[in-house]
């Protein structure tokens, strides 16, 4: 699709996001041919670079992070790239920045908050001030919104008064990711799945997002956070609308998101009554991650007192007509034996068996689509076991690998959202609805943590979480698809 003329502006752009994410992002778009001709990324921090400074700094990361760099594309992605100096607490630079807007008024500008949330309220108040604010201008925020809705109304609320919402393109990544959008398309592109899509022929679902790292340096900000406001309330809740929401009428940006809010709405609440029975928190110890030693959590953070919870796993449920009895039972956290994140949709067993015993069990289909490392989706059937020796029944995976069908690179998440901000399409974004609706599913839950006077209880790096968490499936007679395979 076609893209119009372009000025990015970057605030942060020499933190971890932008050399990370962002640059990256922008120079693949551009080596792929989709930047238009006199795009600009106008980059801006409180450092005192040259423009050639900053590109020098910029081809650093792209060094580190691009694979196959391509020189020739390099130079030209280098050329776009201009860099202001801004200090945003006291405002000195701004005026630097409207002076290389006003060079082109008339084409789309999009001022992406690579900053932390503290900071947005300035920049926009800034970006009002000195006038560079215009139909065609957006903005990018980046998570955490809030620390609870209190506070996410607050900030929607300042950069609303600069920002229409149409202008406002909330970040989830997790939106991006190729196989989330996949999502969409195997539910609502194929007749097969979605007369099944119910409780009565789904007994329940699993999201998981698990990774083998830790808070890194990241440990000041996470330990404000934990593992329910920095992963549940934002990317496995977006996840679970996707799973879970009835078809929207189009793709149209909030036909998706009207059916999302449906579900957040329909999330049954959990509080103070039932927190012990619908939620297990965790707080790693020290272990062994990727065959090294590793420290505990309150090691690294240098702090004996802390009570975030680097873990959680919750048992959902969505009261409405569609998912009642059905739980979803969500799990994420720092320091697990692996990194993997996958939705797994659990069949209900057959209603009953024409086989006699020495046929084998029958295990209920189930289908798993797995975000990463390696994203694909799987159909786990039935089959009977090749060769003579009689009617064998055996379980064996349907199995789609991208990387393996197709040999195509797979884009990071922030090269698809950052060209529909251009573009102007927020399907992918949250909606300011839909953030509110997650707080108020999220908060009572930390309220209720924040009363109890137990601890997360703890677990040694490198494993599945406490073992509270096998028992909060278990004692539903069921288990967390990775003991199924063991
Ligand atoms: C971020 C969280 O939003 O997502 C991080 O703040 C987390 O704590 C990250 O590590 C995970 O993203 P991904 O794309 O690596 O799964």
């Amino acid at each position: 699709i076609e893209v119009e003329e372009f000025d990015l502006v970057v605030f942060g752009a020499s933190g971890d996001l932008a050399h990370r994410k962002l640059l990256p992002a922008l120079y693949h778009r551009d080596a792929d041919g989709q930047m238009p001709e006199n795009a600009r990324i106008i980059c801006s921090a409180r450092r005192d670079y040259s423009d050639d400074d900053y590109r020098d700094y910029a081809k650093a990361a792209l060094e580190e992070h691009v694979k196959d760099l391509d020189d020739e594309h390099l130079q030209q992605f280098l050329k776009r790239l201009r860099y202001v100096k801004i200090d945003i607490a006291t405002g000195d630079g701004f005026e630097d920045l409207r002076t290389i807007l006003d060079e082109r008024p008339e084409v789309i500008r999009a001022f992406y908050l690579a900053v932390g949330p503290d900071l947005f309220g300035t920049i926009c108040e800034n970006l009002g001030r000195i006038g560079v604010v215009n139909d065609h201008s957006r903005v990018v925020m980046e998570k955490p919104i809030g620390k609870d809705g209190k506070s996410a109304r607050a900030l929607n609320d300042t950069v609303g008064a600069v920002f229409n919402e149409h202008q406002i393109f909330r970040i989830d990544h997790y939106l991006g990711k190729e196989t989330v959008q996949n999502l969409m398309a195997l539910r609502f592109a194929n007749a097969l799945f979605e007369p099944l899509w119910n409780a009565a022929h789904i007994d329940h679902v699993q999201i998981t997002v698990a990774e083998s790292l830790g808070t890194g340096g990241r440990a000041g900000y996470y330990d404000t956070a934990g593992a329910l406001r920095d992963m549940v309330q934002n990317h496995i809740l977006q996840l679970l609308c996707l799973v879970a929401m009835e078809p929207p009428e189009s793709m149209n940006a909030d036909s998706v998101r009207d059916e999302k809010l449906k579900v957040l709405k329909a999330l049954a609440p959990i509080d103070e009554q039932s927190i012990d029975k619908l939620t297990v928190r965790g707080q790693y110890r020290a272990g062994a991650s990727a065959g090294g030693a590793v420290p505990g959590y309150l090691e690294e953070l240098g702090n004996n007192e802390s009570r975030t919870e680097t873990f959680v796993a919750l048992k959902a449920e969505i009261a409405n007509w569609r998912w009642a009895g059905v739980p979803f039972y969500l799990r994420t956290g720092k320091r697990l034996a692996q990194r993997v994140s996958e939705i797994v949709v659990q069949f209900r067993p057959i209603p009953h068996s024409i086989f006699d015993a020495e046929a084998g069990a029958i295990t209920a289909n189930r289908l798993i689509i797995r975000l990463q490392p390696d994203e694909g989706v799987q159909m786990q059937i039935m089959i009977k076991d090749p060769g003579p020796g009689g009617m064998r029944l055996r379980q064996v995976p349907l199995d789609m690998s991208f990387a393996e069908a197709f040999k195509v690179r797979n884009p990071d998440a922030y090269e698809r959202l950052i060209m529909d901000v251009i573009r102007g399409n927020q399907t992918l974004f949250m909606r300011r609805d839909e953030v509110d609706a997650a707080w108020a599913w999220i908060d009572p839950i930390q309220a209720a943590w924040a009363a109890s006077k137990e601890t997360p209880k703890g677990y040694t790096a490198g494993t599945w979480g406490p073992s509270a968490s096998i028992a909060l499936v278990e004692r539903d007679g069921r288990t967390w698809a990775e003991d199924d395979s063991n």
